[in-house]
């Protein structure tokens, strides 16, 4: 499979890394043989039809900063829609970062992928959260698969335990802590007793939180990760703009004390039912999503199989890029049946 990669960061590189180290297995166990034909970044692209050859690549984007200094390929003058309308192959992975304005760059790098007969493999929430009924359906049109495991939980893997593993049952409702920063800032709270501002800042310091939390702190990103469960496993037509939502900056100590008094704490919980909400709330300390640090949790309700809970890091390079890698061997494995999602 031949792939574009748009964009080589801390996912990006991560993603490649895994393609070298497990290029063997991939080709013995699976019989996939994938080949980066180009790579973006802000600085141009490295382009080579043959397959660039990641372990020069690589260290080159660490030294360099840029893929487009590259001797290989290097096209400093290139841009991803450049790259994506040019180049030939059967998959683009994008993953630049997330912007929930107007979805951009990656909105447009997706629909052009789909234009031009592409796979599209993203861990971007920004045009998923935005459009994402849209997007399915342009995917559709274009007989082409839109896969984005990474973008809820990261390499835990949430969607796909609704999606394949309750396979047939029917998905009721979904309640969970679907951001591990605000998840870490109320645990420091709650544990050390000590207050939001001072929380955030041990965050920012353990790189937890950008220097410029709101998309945490302020429920965007669980937001996000909401409409993009309640559209692919629970077929609701729903955007971002569906969604209440509520952040942690108002939390006290006392709050988190008064609850502690009835055996319970103060977590960012979105939930799935008739409507979509993401508020903190005070649940049980026995909950099973009563999860402290980091950690993500979900709760899937269903009609048959009940209740089901998954547990795991929220974050992390490579704990997401081994979704895009699951992700593509999928869409390999559906392209050999035939199959159209
Ligand atoms: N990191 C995680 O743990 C994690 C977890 C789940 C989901 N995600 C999502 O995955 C995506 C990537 O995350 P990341 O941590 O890898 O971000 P990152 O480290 O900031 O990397 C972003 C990459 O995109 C490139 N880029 C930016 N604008 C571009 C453009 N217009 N054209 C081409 N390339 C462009 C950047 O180029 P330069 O290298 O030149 O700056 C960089 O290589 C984000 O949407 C993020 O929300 C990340």
């Amino acid at each position: 499979m031949r792939i574009i990669l748009i964009g080589c960061g801390v996912v990006g590189q991560s993603f490649a890394q895994i393609l070298v180290r497990r290029e063997a297995e991939l080709v013995k166990n699976y019989g996939f043989h994938p080949r980066v034909v180009a790579i973006v970044d802000r600085g141009g692209a490295a382009v080579n039809p043959k397959g660039l050859d990641l372990e020069k690549v690589l260290p080159l984007k660490a030294e360099k900063g840029t893929v487009a200094l590259s001797s290989e390929g290097g096209r400093p003058d290139m841009s991803a829609l450049d790259v994506i309308e040019s180049v030939e192959a059967e998959a683009m992975v994008e993953v630049t970062p997330t912007n929930i304005k107007d979805g951009e760059p990656a909105l447009s790098h997706i629909k052009t992928a789909f234009k031009s007969g592409k796979h599209v493999v993203t861990t971007n929430k920004g045009p998923l959260a935005l459009a994402l009924p849209a997007l399915t359906e342009l995917a559709d049109y274009n007989k082409v698969y839109l896969r984005f495991s990474g973008t809820v939980g990261a390499g835990t893997p949430v969607l796909e335990l609704a999606k394949k593993c309750l396979l047939g049952d029917r998905i009721l409702s979904i309640r969970g802590i679907l951001n591990g920063t605000t998840n870490y800032i109320l645990t420091e709270m709650d544990e050390k007793h000590i207050t939001f501002q001072q929380a955030l800042k041990n965050a920012q310091k353990l790189g937890y939180a950008e220097a410029d939390p709101s998309m945490d702190v302020d429920g965007l990103d669980a937001a996000c990760k909401l409409v993009i469960m309640a559209n692919w496993i629970m077929d609701k037509k729903v955007t971002l703009r569906n969604v209440k939502i509520q952040g942690i900056r108002n939390i006290t100590l006392q709050a988190l004390e008064e609850a502690a008094k009835k055996g319970c704490t103060v977590k960012l919980i979105g939930s799935i039912n008739d409507d979509l909400k993401v508020v903190p709330t005070e649940i049980s300390r026995h909950d099973p999503i009563c999860v402290g640090g980091v950690l993500n949790a979900v709760t899937f309700f269903s009609e048959f199989a009940g209740e089901e809970t998954v547990i795991g890091r929220g974050a992390g390079g490579l704990e997401t890029a081994s979704t895009i890698l699951r992700d593509l061997l999928d869409i390999k494995q559906n392209l050999a049946t035939k199959l159209v999602a």
